[in-house]
């Protein structure tokens, strides 16, 4: 495990900058970072990445770029620009077109350190449904091809399922991974088919756990991000 602080970003999925920034507020002594998705970075637009950034914590652009090279590394220099510390973008987008990501955020970033995390095969997508799209690998194995892609050109890491974290450390073992689909025990899987709880996830070696709704959606945010961290005691140190 390479991560030694707070491994919680909170997934702000709601559709206001009012919102995120309400709840971000409340959060930040509590989670090490925030994860602003399409709907926030579509509805408020990019510029929410910097009022969330002053709050101290880092923050992670979840815009899943996949594009041609030049319009991704133009779109990764923006979301830099913006002070975004991680963004995604789809592996299956190429190696030239994840050294444009790479590229681009870097130059955005300037003096920031910022790194560009590779979404290797969506967790919505099965064998079956890969086939369809004329893909014939196995998810593990699609996985295994596109973390050493993204590893080859500079990506800092993936998104990627629990189930996945092993492929990972396999093949690519200096990316940073970032587990969703995380669930504390108790706490209904909502749409997520694949869920882990969150000391689960980080003993399988997991370095960050997006979380969202079992966070946002308590009626005491600050509190349901402590107990989380309550029950990684022991599987993670030096916490903030
Ligand atoms: O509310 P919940 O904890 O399920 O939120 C998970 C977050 O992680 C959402 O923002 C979702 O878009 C994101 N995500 C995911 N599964 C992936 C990639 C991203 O749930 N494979």
């Amino acid at each position: 495990m390479k991560q030694r602080e707070n491994p919680i970003l909170v997934a702000l999925d709601v559709p206001t900058a009012e919102r995120a920034v309400r709840l971000a507020e409340g959060l930040s002594p509590h989670v090490g970072g925030f994860k602003v998705g399409l709907e926030l970075l579509t509805g408020p637009g990019p510029r929410i990445i910097g009022v969330l950034a002053r709050l101290g914590k880092p923050v992670f652009a979840d815009a899943k770029l996949h594009d041609i090279p030049n319009t991704v590394k133009a779109a990764a220099r923006h979301l830099g620009v913006a002070g975004a510390r991680w963004i995604t973008a789809h592996a299956a987008g190429g190696k030239a077109m994840l050294a444009s990501a790479v590229e681009g955020l870097t130059e955005g970033a300037g003096a920031r350190r910022a790194g560009v995390l590779a979404i290797t095969v969506l967790t919505s997508l099965d064998q079956e449904s890969l086939a369809a799209t004329g893909v014939s690998a196995s998810p593990g194995r699609l996985t295994a091809r596109r973390a050493r892609l993204a590893a080859a050109v500079g990506c800092e890491g993936v998104v990627t399922s629990v189930k996945e974290l092993a492929v990972i450390s396999d093949v690519a073992p200096g990316l940073v991974t970032v587990v969703p689909g995380i669930r504390p025990p108790g706490v209904s899987a909502d749409d997520q088919v694949r869920t882990a709880t969150p000391a689960g996830a980080m003993s399988r070696g997991a370095d960050y756990l997006v979380i969202g709704r079992a966070i946002t959606q308590s009626p005491d945010p600050a509190t349901a991000a402590k107990e989380i961290l309550a029950t990684m005691n022991g599987r993670i140190s030096g916490l903030r």
